[in-house]
């Protein structure tokens, strides 16, 4: 008999439906917002595979709910935060994951939200519907992204694209930090340093690296107060602090920040961080380009299919 499998948003792009529709037996939630919680611990039951997203918390309630049919789990992101991995694993149950088919995407927005910031995009588009009255010598002018120290935090795939990207800004100097060196880091001309030489030293500090025990919260009153009164922030990976984020950006601590990601998500269109002139904040949208949308969708599905048929999976987190 056919597989079963859930997919829990009706706006997966279709490639990645269609190769599983192919085969097995699917049931999508009908909708494009996610799926509520009691539906998803309904639908899951005596499911083979489960294609899930971020937004999608996959606990130990929800694997109970599952029962021992459930060999699969793919989600269709980069980020595995929302997963409870050790849960995952200790049931036996693979978990695919969509590395590298983003990465390009990701590093185009974060240097979106680098010019953004640093040029005041948004700002100057307010000027235009508010109060432009003639071009001014020092009206609107901004730090740019020449002759800038550049901190990568989490110098992985994302990162690495990112400093390639900025060597076309011709910006002086790229720093990373890490738990390792990264071979890669010399041919980018990137030099490794310490988190504190790293905040003291950046103009911008981006932060590109996984939601994990150590690097949660990183970014709190304490690493804000070692960074530059100029210092712009751009995180395109998972949220922080906000709250002090925002002292940060209200006190003069730090000059401005970009934001693709935050906590909570979605934030309260009455958050105090949207008041901010100097926060701009995107949607978490890094990688929403269709290509990269549908190589996600795809890659999630091969990697249910291959672990249903007990083969190697394009992307599995081990
Ligand atoms: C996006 O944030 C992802 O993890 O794919
Ligand atoms: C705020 O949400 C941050 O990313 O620090």
């Amino acid at each position: 008999s056919k597989k079963k499998i859930y997919v829990t948003r009706a706006d997966v792009p279709s490639p990645g439906l269609e190769l599983l529709q192919e085969r097995c037996d699917v049931t999508i939630w009908k909708e494009t917002y996610p799926v509520p919680r009691s539906e998803l611990l309904t639908q899951i039951q005596g499911v083979d595979a489960l294609f899930c997203l971020l937004t999608d918390k996959i606990d130990k309630e929800v694997l109970d709910k599952a029962g021992d049919r459930l060999k699969v789990i793919g989600t269709m992101s980069v980020g595995y935060d929302h997963i409870d991995v050790n849960a995952v694993k200790s049931r036996g149950i693979r978990l695919g994951y969509t590395p590298e088919v983003l990465t390009d995407a990701v590093s185009e927005l974060t240097i979106a939200l680098l010019l953004a910031t640093s040029r005041r995009l948004f700002e100057a588009h307010q000027q235009i519907l508010e109060l432009w009255s003639a071009w001014s010598p020092v009206w609107m002018c901004g730090a740019g992204l020449n002759h800038s120290t550049v901190g990568v935090v989490g110098f992985g795939r994302i990162g690495q694209e990112v400093a390639k990207r900025l060597k076309s800004f011709n910006v002086a100097k790229i720093i990373y930090t890490g738990r390792s060196d990264k071979p890669e880091a010399k041919s980018l001309g990137a030099i490794r340093v310490s988190l504190d030489d790293l905040l003291s030293q950046s103009d911008f500090v981006i932060v590109t690296c996984a939601l994990t025990p150590e690097t949660k919260e990183m970014f709190n009153d304490a690493t804000f107060a070692k960074m530059k009164p100029n210092a712009i922030f751009v995180n395109t990976s998972r949220g922080g602090e906000s709250a002090a984020l925002q002292r940060a950006l209200e006190n003069g601590t730090i000059q401005a920040a970009g934001l693709d990601v935050m906590t909570p998500e979605p934030l309260p269109p009455d958050h105090p961080l949207l008041k901010l002139k100097n926060c701009v904040i995107l949607p978490h949208i890094g990688s929403a380009t269709m290509w990269a949308r549908t190589e996600m969708a795809v890659m999630t599905a091969r990697n249910i299919l291959a672990a249903l048929n007990n083969e190697v999976m394009p992307a599995e987190v081990k």
